[in-house]
């Protein structure tokens, strides 16, 4: 399988979790990919139509995307535990989390392209607040909802993406100030060799 990524995503990073969690990273080519919403990447959209990573090439002529199917399609193919819980409550826990912190990573990302690319006159500052407070109310729903990170689901995977990449881009921010149950889980996740191996950087 080929998975086109960039070392900053944090939705490429969810993938590579979940792929070092199903014991399917040493499938795994990967195959380093720029995108930028300034500067659409043609090649990449032979393989993506929307030119967004990941992508993942299954190798058998399916290009699968985005992070949320390659998901679950790792899970399908997994030799371990399955992160995908089958059915009940615990499923669509799971599912709510993954959500939730999608969630927060569009509006975290959305913003980093308004600070980070767009060209400082065009800037949108209450549109940066309203991203921002998104991320908040839905940092304050995890932390009054703990229970639900107990265990390895897809939900507590792209949860701990989504505060790594608070970590990564928005330290300044302070996520952990009035959340302690929310820190104290991080502290022991990001200790999986999962996470570990899959730290974002520039
Ligand atoms: C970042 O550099 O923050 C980033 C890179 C790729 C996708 C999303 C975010």
């Amino acid at each position: 399988m080929k998975l086109y990524y960039s070392s900053a995503s944090p939705f490429v990073r969810k993938v590579l979790v979940c792929a070092h969690e199903c014991g399917l990273a040493g499938e795994i080519e990967l195959v380093a990919t720029k995108v930028l919403p300034s500067e659409p990447n043609r090649d990449f959209a032979r393989v993506a139509p929307l030119m967004k990573l990941p992508a993942l090439d299954c190798g058998d002529g399916l290009v699968l995307f985005d992070s949320v199917v390659i998901c679950e399609y790792l899970d399908h193919l997994s030799k371990g535990p399955r992160l995908f819980p089958p059915e009940g409550a615990a499923r669509w826990h799971a599912l709510r989390l993954h959500a939730l912190a999608d969630g927060i990573l569009e509006a975290a990302v959305l913003c980093r392209y308004e600070t980070a690319v767009r060209p400082a006159p065009l800037r949108w500052d209450a549109w940066v607040q309203g991203q921002l407070l998104k991320v908040d109310q839905a940092l304050d729903f995890l932390e009054r909802n703990i229970g639900d990170l107990e265990g390895l689901s897809i939900g507590a995977v792209a949860v701990g993406c989504a505060l790594g990449y608070l970590d990564f881009r928005y330290a300044d921010r302070r996520w952990r100030d009035g959340r302690p149950r929310l820190a104290a889980w991080w502290e022991t996740a990001r200790q999986r060799p999962s996470f570990e191996k899959t730290v974002p950087h520039a």
